[in-house]
């Protein structure tokens, strides 16, 4: 096969890429649009599939766009600025039911509408921006090469005023050292523009939801779908510093509230609220834990209410089993990566067909969250719940 083809993009894959097919082999061509004419090349070549770059663009598909951002052509940061807004929403979704439907066949899929972010651009609250010898901005795709940027379309500009002077200190200290300073810049919870080398600290401010704008939505979708029993316990697992948590404890005044986080910065966050409040003392209880060892030593109930929020990588195995294993009342589980929530749910069914409950969970709920436009990542939020008379 010459390494040179001409292809058309059906549609766009987790990852971001556009998906081509020639001669029945299927081609990622990243920085495509969906129906683009493209003349390609091919980078790698692997038994099931292949890579190639855009040689050039031959006729362009209806949802290419010119990028609201002058670096994103280069930039790691986006890869979905050449995309309209609309068909990055609705590429979302079809990844989403996609990839539901490829680990759960024959399953009906819930799907509501997704939400829209309420801002586009200018929504992210947390960045992590490189320095090298004079040169401010972020890592290009695939290397460690810094695209010099004054600005980022796509986060609060309080924090991307700041990029001059933080620049200008940077200079100061290091522009004849030969490492690569890494830097978090964020705004603090009284949305002052905030930043650290993430060398100092080691790994920044830690979790923390970027776009705050989508988070309240986020929080009350939660809260709305919590709703439909009377539980005497709710766990927040991968809770974070209690983005849930405290909404949760505030809705249910009587309840038990028990929280599992790995990161002891975010812990102690949240144990410094709690003292705060005083009256979640006696209910709130924050464990610093892996969220599978903190499962080895519960045993769940049918009063229990259980908020799954874990990493890309999602739960595992052992913690979905522990729950079919436990009959509760409810799942909300929160997902940043399509594949893993599929696969966790899948864990789920086959575990709980495996025990034959008189009560089995189903799958009640889905929807996107946008919350990272201009990119390919996407929350998604399922409900599982019982059936009610
Ligand atoms: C997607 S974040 C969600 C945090 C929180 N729910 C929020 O909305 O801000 C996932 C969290 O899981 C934590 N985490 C990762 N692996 C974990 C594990 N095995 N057990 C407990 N927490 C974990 C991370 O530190 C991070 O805070």
């Amino acid at each position: 096969m010459s390494s040179q083809l001409t292809v058309t993009i059906d549609k766009l894959a987790i990852g971001g890429a556009g998906v081509a097919r020639h001669d029945g082999l299927v081609i990622f061509v990243p920085d495509a649009a969906p129906g683009d004419e493209l003349l390609i090349e091919i980078t790698t070549k692997k038994k099931n599939f292949a890579e190639a770059q855009i040689v050039k663009v031959l006729k362009p598909g209806p949802s290419r766009r010119t990028p609201p951002c002058p670096i994103a052509d280069r930039c790691g940061g986006c890869n979905w600025q050449h995309l309209t807004e609309d068909e990055q929403r609705r590429q979302k979704q079809l990844m989403v039911q996609e990839t539901l439907a490829k680990f759960l066949p024959g399953m009906d899929l819930p799907f509501l509408p997704l939400k829209e972010s309420p801002l586009s651009l200018r929504y992210r609250n947390r960045i992590q921006p490189k320095y090298s010898r004079g040169r401010f901005g972020f890592f290009a795709r695939r290397s460690h090469e810094i695209v010099e940027a004054k600005d980022c379309p796509i986060t609060e500009e309080k924090l991307t005023n700041e990029f001059a002077k933080i620049k200008a200190e940077l200079d100061k200290k290091f522009r004849d050292t030969k490492e690569t300073q890494r830097l978090e810049i964020y705004l603090d919870q009284s949305e002052t523009p905030k930043w650290l080398l993430m060398g100092e600290e080691k790994e920044g401010v830690g979790f923390s939801q970027v776009n705050r704008f989508q988070n309240e939505d986020l929080i009350k979708t939660v809260l709305e779908w919590s709703e439909g029993a009377d539980y005497e316990r709710i766990f927040d697992f991968y809770a974070g510093g209690g983005n849930f948590t405290f909404p949760l404890a505030e809705k249910y005044r009587t309840q038990q509230i028990v929280a599992a986080e790995l990161d002891s910065k975010l812990v102690q966050k949240a144990h410094e609220k709690i003292q705060a409040a005083g009256s979640l003392n006696k209910r709130m209880h924050y464990y610093l834990s892996d969220v599978a060892s903190f499962m080895r030593r519960t045993q769940f109930q049918s009063k229990d209410l259980v908020l799954l929020d874990p990493p890309r990588a999602g739960a595992d195995e052992y913690v979905m089993k522990a729950l079919a294993q436990g009959s509760v009342a409810k799942i909300i589980y929160i997902s940043c990566h399509p594949v893993s929530l599929a696969r966790d749910l899948k864990y789920f069914f086959e575990a709980q067909a495996a025990r034959s409950s008189s009560k089995p969970l189903k799958l009640k709920k889905i929807q996107c969250f946008e919350m990272f436009p201009q990119t390919d990542h996407v929350e998604t939020i399922a409900e599982l719940a019982v059936d009610t008379p």
